[in-house]
């Protein structure tokens, strides 16, 4: 396939934050992708490339990384014949030739390697008869049956840096999945969704909602959520499943994205040497004091899956949670693999987590994350595809998830555009699978 022409702009996401857009065309064909952006990034993610000129979006302008498209990445790519996305990717990857992408900019990088899997889709789909050309495509370049339509994991309450109620623990993820088919699924969960606003409404708590388009009041006076605070919100989150009319525990379950990174000790009282402290629920604490926070939940809450419950260094923290956990929970590394091959290999090797969050601008081209997502599997991890906060109407991860049958996708909750643009996405794609189409329902958590 031959590129005829790139365009790049600079556009918005759902934060209203700049960020890049790209249109590739081949003959009559054209394809075009959206780049999101993360507010609790980890800190080995690939660069995201911002103009910091106080004049234009605070500082936020990615006007470099279209010029960077434009003048680097453009002349390099058009009317050469590409015939796999790897072989696309590594050239993307050598003209940056740097490890976190910060010479051209993973927000540069990204949105060509998404579009031209777009491109290559459809120049490939000579039927042109259903929209699955990418998810197809997809399952092409992963080797899978791309058949698969993933349990969603729909975060209906925010806190952390999506939020401002006090809240420490940023996703409160509800998890439909004692059902036959992802549709069935996905309305249990939007049903909750509305009977948690009512719920939260009768007990005259807020129903704006934040980043992700969960609920996020303040459920408590102090500044910071004090004890027992979480606690609270999975109860919440467990009545709104009850009284929607769903059983908790064998239909729908419960998940967190803990973020913990973000709620580290600024200054930690360091009681033995350099260990790594928490500032959750008005304490200081250790890994282990949270990790037996954890186990306490887990015994109490039908709780699947935690993701980031202990910060993106603490390694010794993550070999203990996964030696005490790993076997019941699902514990997935965000911050902690950053979609990066080379921390997942790090991970694998100590037995760190069990399962991979996977977010494409992390790592910056479809084909390290494909990668990524390769070596998970190949060692027993479950995989996550994962929006950021920062979203836009591209519904990429949508076709990720069913062609790479990766089982589960995090995309937030049931409202926002930016949300549910990739749950329409699998509504769609569940419809032209029709027959073919398989939803794993539980045993898409090992
Ligand atoms: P982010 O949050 O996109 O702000 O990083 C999502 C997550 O932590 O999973
Ligand atoms: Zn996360």
């Amino acid at each position: 396939m031959k590129i005829d022409k790139c365009i790049a702009r600079e556009v918005l996401d759902s934060r209203g934050v700049p960020t890049v857009e790209v249109e590739l065309y081949s003959g009559d064909q054209k394809a075009s992708a959206i780049v999101p952006s993360g507010a609790s990034t980890g800190e080995g993610e690939a660069l995201e490339l911002r103009d910091n000129d106080p004049k234009r979006y605070h500082g936020k302008s990615v006007l470099q990384a279209v010029k960077n498209i434009e003048v680097e990445i453009a002349p390099a790519i058009l009317n050469r014949d590409f015939v796999r996305q790897s072989i696309f990717d590594d050239l993307l990857c050598d003209l940056d030739g740097t490890p976190n992408k910060s010479k051209l900019g993973a927000n540069a990088i990204l949105p060509i390697s998404m579009a031209f899997a777009r491109l290559q889709a459809q120049c490939n789909d000579t039927t042109r008869i259903s929209g699955l050309a990418l998810t197809q495509n997809l399952a092409t370049s992963f080797g899978s049956a791309g058949i698969t339509l993933p349990v969603p994991l729909m975060n209906i309450f925010n806190g952390g840096k999506h939020a401002d109620n006090g809240i420490a623990i940023q996703e409160f993820m509800i998890v439909p999945c004692g059902f036959d088919r992802f549709s069935d699924a996905l309305r249990a969960g939007v049903e909750v969704f509305h009977q948690l606003k009512k719920i939260l409404h009768k007990r005259g708590l807020t129903t704006a909602v934040g980043d992700e388009g969960g609920f996020a009041p303040k459920i408590s006076d102090e500044e910071e959520a004090g004890p027992g605070s979480h606690e609270k919100v999975m109860t919440l989150l467990l009545d709104a499943i009850e009284s929607a009319g769903y059983k908790a525990g064998s239909q729908i379950y419960l998940a967190l994205d803990c973020a913990s990174s973000e709620f580290l000790a600024k200054n930690p009282p360091n009681p033995a040497g350099n260990t790594v402290m928490y500032h959750f629920e008005g304490s200081q604490r250790t890994a282990d004091e949270m990790i037996k926070i954890y186990e306490k939940w887990v015994s109490y809450f039908p709780i699947l899956s935690i993701e980031d419950g202990l910060a993106e260094h603490d390694w010794d923290g993550w070999k203990s949670l996964t030696t005490k956990l790993g076997k019941s929970v699902q514990l997935v590394g965000d911050d902690l693999f950053v979609t990066n091959p080379e921390f997942l290999k790090k991970g694998i090797e100590k037995g760190v987590a069990n399962s991979l969050l996977v977010k494409l601008n992390q790592i910056g081209t479809v084909t390290e994350t494909l990668e990524a997502m390769r070596m998970a599997h190949q060692a027993g991890y479950t995989t996550v595809i994962s929006h950021r906060s920062g979203e836009s109407e591209d519904t990429f991860i949508a076709d990720l998830a069913v062609g790479t049958d990766a089982g589960q996708i995090k995309t937030g909750s049931a409202s926002r555009t930016d949300r549910t643009a990739k749950y329409n996405q699998l509504l769609r794609i569940e419809q032209w699978l029709g027959g073919r189409a398989k939803f794993p329902g539980k045993k898409a958590f090992k």
